[in-house]
């Protein structure tokens, strides 16, 4: 099937229910989907939106197409929680049903006012000659759910182009602002705009974000702050960032920078550091964070990045979101560690020691393991019989190096992006780990939240076994892990 412009825009009405009930069995049957992580319930999801906490629960909603794994017509989807892990889906939220948003609700964010939840998010809208106007709209959802009121707030001022975005609505001292990404007419480079109002209805530019001297690329998408024990973080997505910035593999990067705090009347972030890399895996993108009521730091991101293919484009569908993390900073370093409700997935829990750990792990589990200062080896998971085949984890504790490796993992995926990751620790240290597994999604903790790698992997699901390359003086545990959906 041709995924031609009209196709991939024709209004979600027009689709037949017997299509989209096809596409839903074929993401819920797929022997990749992830069953404790939000899924597509069909077609394709992309960046978490709105993640929020309001009316005494945690909400989420996320881009979806749901007629096909492509960047189509988007929506959101709205999820809710009570402890970050459970998820209820509450369908589709906000639709593209209006001129300003007529070929897609694009991302944005949400936060409880005066009892109800305001949504700001980008209103993609092109003409009858495509050409695209980015309207930034806000509405209101109530507590049963139901969005209303969408209107204008403003579109991009003459000196940004059409690529205007991912609005993130803050308050500070009862005044409103937004941050969002931008692209300049003039030299085509990639900004965070800041923007305030004191009603939410007149909305006024403040200017470009400074947070660095160096170019960010052509364009940065979906800009984050949070404030993370006491200090505020910026996480965003440069595109066409140059590497001697910032050193990355995946095609487009997620970045963060910690600053002591925003003056936002000024434009620009105080004491700022340099630029990291939010997660040293292969698909983190999007990445949204926010505070809740009580002052906690949370994370969301999409699995999944821009101008990819997966293997499961094939079966309709395509990508996921990462668990939820808690955000914290420990001596200058940000750490992001898996929420305490996780644990609430664990069950069968068994003690491990030995150089097998699985002979048939299941495609669902939690592992913890602490490797001694001085191993050097391999942990191999779903490998095949003779670990030929296998998503490898190549440690050295004693010259603090560990390698995610998914060139023998199944299908391939992204490969000119390189095929290994590499974070480094420090030397002669013990090494703890966390890994998650679901079915084609690993996310590994090193050392407490220290670095996180993230990846989708495509194994033959009959390769469940778990073991290091030789005898590892180590001790962890292992568990199952519950279905959430
Ligand atoms: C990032 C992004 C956003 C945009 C959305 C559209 O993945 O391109 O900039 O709002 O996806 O789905």
């Amino acid at each position: 099937m041709e995924w031609t412009r009209e196709k991939r825009y024709l209004p979600y009405k027009d689709w037949s229910a017997e299509t989209l009930l096809h596409l839903q069995a074929q993401a819920a049957n797929s022997k990749y989907q992830m069953h404790y992580h939000l899924r597509p319930i069909s077609g394709l999801i992309n960046d978490p939106n709105g993640f929020s906490y309001f009316n005494g629960e945690y909400h989420v909603f996320y881009q979806s197409y749901p007629f096909g794994a492509v960047h189509g017509l988007k929506s959101w989807v709205h999820f809710k929680s009570k402890d970050l892990v459970h998820w209820q889906n509450l369908g589709l939220a906000v639709q593209p049903d209006c001129k300003a948003d007529s070929h897609g609700a694009y991302s944005g964010s949400a936060k409880e006012i005066n009892g109800k939840l305001f949504l700001m998010y980008t209103g993609n809208h092109r003409d009858e000659n495509w050409v695209r106007t980015p309207y930034q709209i806000g509405a209101w959802m109530d507590k049963d759910g139901k969005v209303s009121d969408k209107t204008i707030l403003f579109k991009n001022p003459d000196h940004i182009t059409e690529h205007f975005r991912d609005p993130q609505i803050i308050e500070k001292d009862g005044i409103y602002y937004a941050i969002l990404g931008a692209q300049d007419e003039e030299n085509k480079h990639g900004h965070i705009d800041v923007w305030k109002s004191e009603d939410l209805k007149d909305w006024q530019e403040l200017g470009f974000l400074k947070f660095s001297d160096q170019d960010m690329g052509y364009m940065i998408e979906c800009p984050n702050l949070v404030n993370v024990n006491g200090h505020s973080v910026i996480i965003f997505c440069p595109q066409g960032l140059d590497k001697s910035v910032a050193d990355y593999d995946d095609i487009y990067p997620n970045m963060y920078v910690i600053g002591d705090e925003v003056d936002f009347e000024n434009h620009k972030v105080i004491n700022p550091s340099t630029l990291h890399n939010l997660d040293e895996g292969f698909d983190v993108y999007a990445t949204q964070a926010f505070n809740a009521p009580d002052g906690k730091a949370y994370e969301i991101s999409w699995v999944g990045l821009p101008d990819t293919t997966y293997p499961t484009d094939d079966e309709g569908w395509a990508n996921c979101l990462s668990q939820v993390k808690e955000l914290e900073i420990k001596d200058g370093k940000l750490l992001q560690k898996p929420v305490e409700a996780i644990k609430s997935l664990r069950h069968d829990e068994e003690k491990i020691t030995s150089q097998l750990i699985k002979e048939n792990s299941g495609n669902q589990y939690e592992l913890e393991l602490e490797i001694a200062a001085d191993q050097i080896g391999n942990l191999h998971l779903a490998a095949n019989d003779d670990l030929s085949q296998s998503l490898r984890i190549a440690f050295d504790t004693q010259n603090g190096t560990l390698t995610l490796d998914r060139s023998k993992s199944g299908k391939k995926v992204a490969i000119d992006h390189g095929e290994q990751r590499t974070v480094s620790l420090a030397k002669n240290s013990k090494l703890r780990l966390n890994i998650f597994i679901d079915h084609s999604l690993a996310e590994i903790f090193v050392n407490d939240g220290e670095h996180v790698l993230t990846g989708r992997f495509f194994a033959d699901p009959s390769h469940q076994k778990i073991s290091f390359d030789k005898d590892i003086d180590y001790n962890g545990k292992f568990w199952k892990m519950d279905t959430i959906l």
